[in-house]
């Protein structure tokens, strides 16, 4: 019987801040389950979750404004430890009877607070008298509520944190949840391990027991299907299943000829040869060039592709009548932003056009393993359940695959020379160390013929394009500065190898305007 990892659990309620998520991360970084809710949820919804303590986030907005965002009142009285970060701060102070105002100066960035007092518990174990923290916030409580304590002071605020000395009920007006505040995790840390008093039992090995108890008792005997795609999301629900319910599992893997340089065969070789299980890999590379041909526009090659692959998969996944489950890789962060946090119970599918409507097409109730977990957590789990690094710490890789790598109509010969000049990038990559310092790297084919000398002759041949990015959330990203001496051995090894290419180019754009991918 797993330990029960959830009788200690944050609640995390959201203003609607950049970094709610990553302050669940955090949370969740100290061995500690938690959730995050609309800060509309009721005061009823809040109790059921049974937190042994809730942070306010922060947010865009300004609590003076009338109708400003606010927690229910009740929530104070709840005898639950209550930490607020900056407009979760304020919220605070304005619900229990202080006053907030713009601040004579705005503090954004870098600020220096002086620890106060240690009577609030929340400096616990920070040996310094000041710190370094970072501020995002153009107001400030400037009256406490009654009853409560300033702990730490700035330049500009005489109360950048607060307490309650019998309440718990705490304010931050920096940010800990961020790297820029480097004492954040431990106070953080103070909050949710100390003064919550959540025990650590959020971890690998006991997420994974909970797992597989509930994967268990929710399919019982009965057959679940799973699209594999080689991406870490459905990998690990693949080795999660395989240990929950062995041979009940069947997996599907659409190989559309769209996929890097052997990633086929790898993806065979790891859940078939290395887990032992189901696989069954539909060879589908021709119907989707069949269906992609005569298509240049980007828009109805991804419909080719996305309507393909459907077919592709349902007419596997019909051949196995004992089918009664789907499995699908949906994590948290695809719940929270596809129903936007809405009281914390939403729950919606995966709906990217990778496998869109899947669900609904076979008409199977869907289990989503990974549905509590972010990306980080599902990347461990992977570690603890034995799937290589190099399939879990891969880059991001579109649905559509090549599709959208080759510009134009798509052509088979295409395929081969993108795939040849991508593995020689990444492997370059890989081999220098630059690999893990990039969040995204790739090549790409631009269907046009440009001049080059070979001997005494001249060739026209094909260009590829190289992309890296660095990005934190892939909504912008600026083009990784990778050495020259670097790129031209990668386009020295590129040009010298594949003979259909004559030119490489390295794209210096930053997202927005361009995006990541070219289409
Ligand atoms: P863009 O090109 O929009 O890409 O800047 C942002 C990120 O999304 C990835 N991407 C996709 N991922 N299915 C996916 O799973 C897709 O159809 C798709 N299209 C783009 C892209 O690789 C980048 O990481």
């Amino acid at each position: 019987m797993a330990k029960n990892i959830l009788a200690d659990k944050i609640l995390i309620i959201d203003f609607g801040s950049q970094y709610t998520q990553l302050i669940a991360r955090r949370v969740r970084e100290l061995g500690v389950y938690c959730e995050i809710y609309h800060h509309k949820s009721s005061i009823k919804s809040i109790k059921d979750f049974d937190p042994k303590g809730i942070i306010l986030s922060g947010g865009p907005e300004t609590v003076k404004h009338k109708g400003s965002p606010k927690v229910p009142d009740q929530l104070f009285n709840l005898g639950i430890p209550v930490l607020g970060i900056c407009y979760g701060m304020q919220s605070i102070a304005k619900q229990l009877g202080g006053k907030v105002e713009l601040a004579d100066r705005r503090e954004f960035g870098h600020a220096n607070l002086k620890i106060k007092n240690q009577a609030s518990g929340l400096f616990k174990k920070i040996k310094t008298k000041k710190i370094n923290v970072w501020m995002s916030h153009g107001d400030h409580v400037s009256k406490l509520p009654k009853g409560f304590k300033s702990c730490g002071v700035t330049s500009n605020s005489p109360i950048a944190a607060l307490y309650h000395p019998t309440k718990k009920i705490f304010g931050l007006q920096f940010h800990p949840e961020v790297t820029h505040t480097p004492q954040g995790k431990q106070i953080l840390k103070n909050f949710v391990r100390d003064i919550s008093d959540c025990k650590g039992l959020w971890n690998s090995r006991n997420i994974i027991t909970k797992a597989v108890e509930e994967i268990k008792q929710e399919v019982g005997d009965q057959e679940v299907l799973l699209g594999l795609s080689g991406g870490v999301d459905s990998a690990v629900v693949a080795a999660l299943l395989s240990e929950a319910i062995g041979d009940q599992l069947t997996c599907i893997f659409v190989d559309n000829g769209l996929l890097r340089l052997n990633e086929g065969d790898q993806v065979m070789d790891t859940f078939k040869d290395g887990f032992g299980i189901k696989v069954k890999r539909a060879n589908a590379g021709n119907q989707f060039l069949k269906d992609l041909k005569g298509k240049k526009d980007p828009e109805r090659k991804r419909k080719a592709i996305g309507k393909t692959f459907i077919d592709v998969f349902l007419k596997e996944a019909k051949k196995n009548k004992k089918i009664k489950w789907l499995a699908q890789g949906t994590i948290y962060p695809d719940v929270i932003e596809s129903a936007g946090t809405k009281n914390g119970t939403a729950h919606v599918i995966k709906s990217h056009h990778n496998v869109g409507g899947l669900p609904s097409y076979l008409n199977l109730p869907v289990i989503e393993p990974l549905k509590d977990l972010f990306k980080d957590e599902v990347r461990k789990i992977g570690l603890e359940l034995g799937l290589p690094k190099e399939i879990l710490f891969r880059h991001p890789f579109p649905g559509p695959g090549l599709g959208v790598r080759i510009l134009g109509e798509i052509k088979k010969p295409y395929i081969k020379t993108l795939q040849f000049a991508d593995d020689i990038f990444i492997s370059e990559l890989i081999k220098e160390g630059y690999y893990d310092k990039v969040s995204q790297a790739f090549a790409v084919f631009l269907p046009v013929r440009s001049v080059g000398v070979v001997g005494d002759s001249r060739r026209y041949e094909y260009v590829i394009n190289l992309r890296a990015v660095e990005t934190i959330d892939f909504m912008t990203a600026k083009s990784a500065k990778l050495p020259h001496s670097f790129l031209e051995k990668v386009s020295n090894r590129i040009i010298n190898e594949i003979p259909e290419v004559s030119r490489v180019t390295y794209d210096v754009s930053s997202k927005p305007p361009a995006t990541i991918e070219w289409e």
